[in-house]
């Protein structure tokens, strides 16, 4: 049977590590050519190594998503290695700095917005036109529940993750009619290492995290990755502008 991305190509940023690493070997198991990205070399090329074993088609780029070269070479280079552009998954981000606002220096917030939002939107500027061009493409930018609700103690990446949420919609609206959709997924805590890293760094960040959960449990980064293929596969054809939470009901409840 072929898989729900079976002949497309792929982008996915920060997919050396967690959420994007899952990512993009979800994609290769369906079928996808991919291009892992990050700024993380060795990393990012095991990725790589892990989906040739596995049979799939993959290549590695080094990306600084804050960097605008780097984002235009990674959507150009990826459409010459496989000729097109049909889904790009904007998934490198950062936690970010902590404390109240008060205690938050403009250097920390202007780092967290350049990785998570500025990022989302030099991302969406070089990968749109492609898409246009071709009349059709998917791109799923990943948010957080963090984008739909507060979280006292973050913020910048509340903030940040809350424009990549208004980014998406009108991403989505301006494309609409050409063939292109953009949604965004909103993964509840998921045991990534950014998320190990947050809870070792504070056991007041840990146990706020596990009894927000009504599940009792963290997501997988495979449980995220599932609804990035399906989103960019064309069972999605008519979901666009989506702010889909991946969280097990955290932000339900
Ligand atoms: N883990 C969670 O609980 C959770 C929850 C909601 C949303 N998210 C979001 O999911 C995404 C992935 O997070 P994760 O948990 O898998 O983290 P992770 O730390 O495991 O992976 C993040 C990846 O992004 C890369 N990256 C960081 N800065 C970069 C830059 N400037 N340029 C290119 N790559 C860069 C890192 O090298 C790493 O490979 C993030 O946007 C995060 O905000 C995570």
């Amino acid at each position: 049977m072929a898989g729900l991305l079976e002949g497309k190509s792929g982008l996915i940023t920060g997919s050396a590590s967690g959420i994007g690493r899952a990512t993009a070997l979800a994609f290769a198991r369906e079928g996808a050519s991919v291009t892992v990205a990050d700024i993380i070399d060795d990393a990012g090329k095991k990725v790589v190594g892990e989906i040739e074993s596995a049979g799939g088609r993959a290549r590695f780029v080094h990306l600084d998503v804050t960097s605008e070269s780097d984002v235009e070479n990674a959507v150009r280079s990826t459409v010459d290695a496989f000729g097109r552009l049909d889904c790009a998954v904007n998934n490198a981000g950062t936690t970010g700095a902590g404390g109240m606002i008060q205690q938050i220096s403009l250097e920390d917030w202007r780092k967290t917005m350049s990785i998570n939002l500025e990022s989302v939107f030099l991302c969406l500027k070089y990968e749109l036109p492609v898409m246009q061009e071709q009349k059709c493409g998917a791109i799923v930018n990943v948010a957080s529940g963090a984008g739909l609700i507060a979280v006292p103690g973050l913020s910048p990446y509340c903030a940040s993750k809350h424009g990549v949420l208004g980014l998406t919609k009108t991403a989505a609206v301006e494309n609409a009619r050409c063939g292109v959709r953009v949604n965004a997924i909103c993964p509840g805590s998921t045991d990534t290492p950014m998320l190990r890293a947050a809870m070792d760094a504070s056991p007041v960040m840990e146990k706020m995290i596990m009894s927000s959960l009504p599940s009792g449990r963290l997501g997988t980064p495979d449980e995220i990755a599932e609804a990035a293929v399906w989103l960019c596969s064309d069972r999605a054809a008519y979901v666009s502008g989506e702010s889909m939470l991946v969280d097990a009901a955290a932000v339900a409840r």
